[in-house]
């Protein structure tokens, strides 16, 4: 059967750094497009903080409607200081949380893969993090993050109190954990997956659920690991890692903490895959201490547009050529503000982006 060579992409560039970071990315999916002689069709909408201003909500109806419909959603970033006095309900974050939930992506994957050229930006040592290549596979629509009751109330006596809960279904461990043991198979066959089984009720189940799961992945290998233990082993061993499955909560903090292991958290990518849906961005936030100076580095929503050709329009080579390519501009030493280091050069968001695109030119279609 011949492949789909159309597409629908909608894209949300957001708030802060969000809409440089996605022009950027948008150029090297039109190179990408045009090597491949595909026609993707693009509609762009606010979300977050720009979704707020233009309607009053930061997922206006229209802009989930446009996700809905699309092949995959590309998404800069969302937030700023500007929107973090107004009700919780209406913050920036809740578009993204919103998305998740209602586009059903309960499926984070968050590669932290080192660039040779970049070893020596880690605050590592050389050794500890050189040839790092390991996955976080992050339950997104589930756990603390949506479990109900949640709040904040006063009690009887007067005590106020804020509150939230950790839970999760039998159903919704089972496609997470396969998510994760079929993506292992494609790599070293490795899963570890991390909870806090010793104190949490829902952490242990989760732990016997995963076990159970196992069985029909024998060729799979399974470990276990509190997430305590797991923050200490990223930093002190990270190489031991193939693919960490994890709950929603443990996800967003040790893929912050695995992004540092690459030298920064502006160079990893995500994808957010459910069932009809995915969405891509890259993991960092709108930092808008930054925004708008040329400052921001495109690389990690330029690498989420090679895993969107991956996941979403059944395309592996444009990840290659855009991982060679980042590595070949990186080798160059040219380097965005938050990686730059003594000797190198330092270029803005959009030259980055203009080199990638020049590299990318040469990369040719099998
Ligand atoms: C992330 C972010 C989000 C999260 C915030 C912005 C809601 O930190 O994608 O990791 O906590 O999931
Ligand atoms: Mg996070």
């Amino acid at each position: 059967m011949s492949k789909k060579t159309e597409f629908n992409i909608t894209v949300f560039p957001g708030d802060g750094i969000g809409p440089e970071v996605v022009q950027e990315a948008l150029k090297i999916l039109r190179i990408i497009e045009s090597k491949l002689g595909l026609k993707i069709s693009i509609n762009e909408a606010p979300v977050g903080g720009a979704g707020y201003e233009a309607t009053g909500h930061p997922l206006p109806d229209a802009s989930l409607e446009l996700a809905r419909n699309a092949d995959a959603v590309l998404l800069g970033a969302v937030g700023g200081p500007k929107w973090e006095n107004i009700d919780f309900s209406l913050r920036p974050e809740r578009a993204l949380l919103g998305l998740r939930s209602s586009l059903g992506l309960y499926a984070n994957l968050r590669p932290a893969r080192i660039f040779p050229a970049l070893v020596d930006a880690s605050t590592l040592k050389r050794e500890v993090v050189e040839g790092l290549d390991l996955l976080v596979v992050r339950e997104l629509t589930g756990g603390i993050y949506f479990g109900e009751p949640r709040g904040v109330d006063t009690l009887e006596d007067g005590t106020r109190r804020g509150f939230n809960t950790l839970v999760y279904s039998e159903p919704e461990i089972i496609r997470i954990a396969r998510i994760a043991f079929d993506v292992a198979r494609k790599r070293n066959k490795s899963v570890c997956s991390v909870d806090k089984a010793n104190v949490l009720e829902s952490t242990g189940f989760w732990r016997e659920v995963v076990t159970d799961l196992h069985s029909s992945y024998s060729d799979v290998e399974l470990s276990h690991m509190y997430v305590d233990n797991c923050a200490m082993q990223l930093v002190r061993n990270p190489k031991q890692f193939d693919v960490i499955l994890t709950t929603n909560m443990f996800g967003d903090i040790l893929s912050d903490e695995a992004s540092m292991l690459t030298g920064s958290i502006g160079m990893l990518p995500s994808a957010s895959l459910g069932e009809k849906h995915a969405m891509y961005e890259p993991i960092h936030g709108s930092a808008p201490d930054i925004a708008g100076q040329e400052l921001a580095n495109p690389l990690a929503t330029i690498l989420s547009v090679g895993m969107m050709f991956k996941y979403s329009l059944d395309r592996e080579e444009p990840n290659e050529w855009i991982e060679s390519a980042v590595e070949s501009v990186l080798g160059q030493g040219v380097r965005t503000a938050d990686i730059m280091s003594d000797g190198m050069k330092q270029v803005g968001t959009k030259e980055m982006g203009d080199l990638i695109a020049e590299e990318l030119e040469k990369r040719n279609v099998a």
